[in-house]
């Protein structure tokens, strides 16, 4: 296993009817921002049992935050922020809200051009404190420091990590997630999944504890995944949908292993350029990036087949490619395409991703950094 450090220091007020618990967490003094997407909150229940349990506090609101938080948006916050002299952040929603309450909350104390903390990793060194109450899940936002934030104007998808914008709290209620469409928990399952997957599928450590914990939330999402999707309110199948989404990336099943994140930044790259949903770009990538890099991945991915979907039998390779096709089949189970011909694109559409990558520094990505443009170009055309 490799040296780490670990610390989180998020509260977790998991639960059916814990959204009134906020008032016992946020300062009584404090001036508050709720801050919100695009109105789903007003119809599900979710604004008025957060604003009840905010009597008596002194509230202001901000909605409008589209999914892939913009940048320009945003900065319109930021301005209410100084203007009112807010000091505490109520993030209510998805990921893309409680990203971007991230990004308010360290913009808002940022001296200089805020954009720099996405496109030059500009330090933050401060940020408003920030309390959740999540809708939707799948990024595990509500429990990690990372944001990521678009740029429609330039058009970027950027990330930032910083301990500063980790939520102080965040009320996990899975009632709240009764209401979400097909598509969003589709969305969630194959986050979650990939999440666990770019902390997992790279080479072994000798870290039997991480594997586990990371082959069980892999399992469960497999076992409640489809259920979520038939009984859209089976308290206790979204309440563990809920959970794994939350520990998928929370930092528990990183510590001491090596990690590949080449999913999570070509799918950034077709989001800038295409407008696809997150997953949707993850459902593409993920399994083109196991089949390319299938041998450097071999004991991983062995383990993967065996452990996870049951595969015992064959050839390693062959073990190898089913374990990739179970993995495929199960996103398109969930609602999610794994072609970029399904979202009617094709190599052409893509082919600026590699430069786009070494633009930002990213000329090699895998555990073992040896990712680079002719291996980007084979996984690409391996998502057609
Ligand atoms: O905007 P509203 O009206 O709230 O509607 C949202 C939105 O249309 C809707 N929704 C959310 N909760 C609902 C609901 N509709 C009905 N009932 C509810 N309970 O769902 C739609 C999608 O919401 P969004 O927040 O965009 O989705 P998600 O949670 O998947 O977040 C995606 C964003 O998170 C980033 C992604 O890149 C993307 O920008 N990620 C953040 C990560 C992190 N901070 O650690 C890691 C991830 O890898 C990811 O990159
Ligand atoms: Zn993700």
């Amino acid at each position: 296993m490799e040296n780490f450090s670990f610390v989180n220091p998020v509260k977790i007020i998991f639960g059916k009817g814990q959204i009134v618990s906020i008032s016992d967490e946020i300062p009584e003094d404090a001036r508050v921002l709720i801050v919100y997407g695009g109105g789903s909150i007003k119809k599900n229940g979710v604004y008025e049992q957060v604003s009840s349990a905010l009597q008596g506090f002194t509230v202001y609101e901000f909605g409008g935050i589209p999914s892939n938080p913009e940048y320009s948006i945003l900065m319109k916050a930021v301005a209410l922020v100084k203007q009112h002299k807010i000091n505490y952040l109520l993030a209510v929603g998805g990921g893309s809200v409680v990203d971007g309450a991230k990004f308010i909350a360290a913009a808002a104390k940022f001296v200089g051009e805020p954009w720099d903390i996405l496109e030059k990793k500009a330090p933050v060194d401060s940020a408003i404190p920030i309390g959740v109450v999540l809708t939707l899940p799948a990024t595990g936002s509500e429990m990690n420091g990372g944001s990521v934030v678009s740029h429609a104007a330039k058009h970027q998808k950027r990330f930032f990590v910083s301990p500063y914008v980790m939520p102080q709290f965040s009320v996990l209620d899975p009632t709240t997630t009764y209401s979400l469409p097909p598509r969003q928990i589709g969305n969630g399952i194959v986050d979650a999944f990939t999440h666990v997957m770019e902390q997992y599928a790279t080479y072994p450590v000798n870290a039997p504890l991480q594997d586990r914990m990371a082959e069980s939330i892999l399992i469960t999402l497999i076992e409640e995944g489809p259920k979520s999707l038939k009984n859209p309110t089976d308290y206790e199948v979204r309440a563990n949908l809920m959970w794994c989404a939350t520990m998928a990336l929370n930092g528990m099943i990183e510590v001491g292993v090596p990690q590949d994140w080449t999913t999570h930044m070509i799918g950034h790259e077709l989001t800038a350029l295409h407008g696809l949903d997150h997953a949707q770009t993850l459902a593409i990538v993920l399994p083109a990036v196991l089949q390319i890099k299938a041998k450097q991945k071999h004991e991983k991915l062995l383990q993967y087949a065996e452990r996870v979907w049951g595969i015992k039998n064959g050839s390693d390779e062959n073990r190898i490619a089913t374990a990739i096709a179970k993995t495929r089949e199960f996103f398109e189970s969930v609602g999610v395409p794994t072609h970029l011909s399904a979202y009617k694109l094709s190599f052409k559409d893509v082919e600026s991703i590699p430069d786009r990558l070494i633009e930002q520094g990213m000329a090699q990505l895998g555990e073992r950094q040896d990712t680079n443009k002719p291996v980007v170009i084979d996984i690409l055309k391996a998502c057609i």
